[in-house]
């Protein structure tokens, strides 16, 4: 009788803190076993050469959500999961949209409904487009002890924004609840006066959009919802921060000791604003919101992340089509940047763009790219230690690395439905062989072998790390009406 069910043999096993050279052994999906010289398995995987990272922890994805046409997400969650595991990573954090007059608890129903068809774990973010008293006072309760432990909340986008007043009601909620607000971050109005400026003048190209929303659009709303977090004493992370300027508004909040936490994602550290300006067309393929800056903006971020201002890298995977009537090009090729949907596609590439332009490129060393794709999203959104490390008793959620492969990025390699991807051509050095999400094969030696429905839905209970610190800015705690 074999001890383990699996055991991968010779590897080097890297976390957050620590690489080690290590068999892993793994009895019913999780890591039972961490040492060298480990007794027999069912199976044994031979990794010798490769390192054993935890499977990759891609927070912030626009998997199969649902749009009101033409465009539309071309993934379900069966192509976006094959994609993700083609890349390193073993779960996603997704968004369950509410719609405008309608309820959370639907569209999260609606949502796991969609993601059954996934082949590696996942969770969910609720999008609020419309936090009525109802919403806040009945359905949230129920939505986060269901384990729909965060929110996350537009400052833009027309059908999707709410105003500031919604948002600091949506923050005490989630004082009140212990759950995490998530935050789109960009001054609407300004975008809007920016875009019926451009739209008068003419200039209504992809590369309008970066014109539409220069960076002061973002920084000043970073500083504001920053400002919003101090007042009510509500944990924050800051969805896709794109450059220098709004990194140092994250930096000065996190100086002041508020939990303000920064992500980036991996489109702000290798395209800048004249990718939208490719030939023709192409430069839609680009459009998404914050808009690509400069490469100063992408030497800030890495220095941010050095740092740990910038302490999770993210995909924001919202694919759609260029081609087609539902694609980025629906409205024609010579359509204002108005028309062109937001969001690029970017699971299967984000881990092997990050390891081969941060750690083979010596910005990072590994244990942080460890914690960056994966051990820190794991932290921050309650899923640690069951995910996001690699430890006896954590689910056996492993990408196992060749860090030599040198590899040419292609839409084919993507495996997602879409029919681009923004990164092509992208060389690449290091690349996932093997990805087991729970000690069975989702990816095997680059092939997709894991089954659609495979994955789990992961409810997220209370957690100390988003706990309020109880500290506010004055004599007064506004959020509960008591003086402190
Ligand atoms: O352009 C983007 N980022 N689209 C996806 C939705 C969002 O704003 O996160
Ligand atoms: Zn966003
Ligand atoms: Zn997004």
């Amino acid at each position: 009788m074999p001890d383990f069910d699996l055991v991968i043999r010779n590897g080097t096993v890297a976390t957050a803190t620590d690489v080690f050279d290590s068999d892993v052994g793994i009895r019913d999906g999780v890591i039972v076993a961490l040492g060298q010289g480990l007794g027999a398995g069912a199976q044994d995987y031979d990794a010798r050469g490769k390192l054993v990272l935890p499977g990759g922890i891609d927070s912030h994805t626009h998997i199969a959500e649902p749009r009101t046409g033409p465009t539309a997400n071309a993934d379900s969650f069966a192509s976006g999961s094959a994609s993700a595991a083609l890349g390193g990573t073993t779960t996603v954090i997704g968004f369950a949209r509410q719609a405008r007059g309608g309820s959370i608890a639907a569209g999260v129903a609606e949502h796991l409904a969609r993601a059954a068809e996934s082949r590696i774990d996942y969770s969910f973010h609720m999008i609020l487009t419309d936090p009525r008293p109802d919403i806040l006072a009945e359905e949230l309760p129920n939505l986060v002890a269901q384990g729909h432990r965060s929110f996350k909340i537009f400052l833009t986008y027309e059908g999707a924004r709410i105003s500031d007043a919604e948002a600091l009601d949506v923050m005490a909620t989630a004082r009140r609840l212990g759950a995490l607000v998530c935050i789109h971050a960009e001054h609407h109005d300004l975008i809007m006066f920016y875009t019926r400026a451009l739209l008068a003048a003419g200039l209504t190209a992809p590369k309008h959009h970066a014109w539409a929303k220069p960076m002061v659009v973002e920084s000043e709303c970073v500083h504001r919802v920053c400002a919003m977090a101090e007042a009510l004493d509500v944990p924050i992370q800051v969805f896709h921060v794109s450059g220098a300027e709004s990194a140092e508004e994250i930096a000065r909040a996190q100086a002041r000791g508020l939990k303000v936490w920064g992500e980036t994602c991996t489109q702000y550290l290798v395209l800048t604003a004249e990718d939208l300006d490719r030939p023709g067309f192409e430069g839609a393929k680009y459009v998404c919101s914050p808009a690509p800056r400069s490469q100063a903006d992408q030497a800030a971020l890495w220095e941010m992340i050095r740092r740990g201002v910038i302490q999770n890298v993210t995909s924001d995977h919202a694919p759609t089509r260029y081609a087609g009537p539902d694609g980025k090009t629906a409205f024609g090729l010579d359509a204002p940047f108005t028309q062109i949907p937001n969001g690029l596609p970017g699971l299967a590439a984000r881990m092997p763009i990050l390891f081969s332009e941060g750690m083979v490129k010596g910005r990072i060393d590994l244990p942080t790219f460890v914690s960056l794709t994966a051990t820190h999203a794991a932290k921050l959104f309650g899923l640690h230690p069951r995910k996001g490390t690699i430890a006896i008793g954590s689910d056996a959620d492993l990408a196992i690395w060749d860090p030599t492969k040198r590899v040419t990025l292609t839409q084919a390699l993507m495996g997602d439905a879409n029919d681009h991807t923004p990164y092509e051509g992208m060389a690449v050095t290091g690349w996932p062989e093997t990805t087991l999400v729970r000690g069975v094969p989702v990816v095997e030696h680059g092939r997709v072998v894991g089954a659609a429905g495979h994955g789990r839905f992961l409810p997220r209970g209370p957690y100390p790390m988003i706990a309020p610190r109880g500290v506010f800015p004055g004599p007064f705690n506004p959020v509960d009406g008591v003086a402190v």
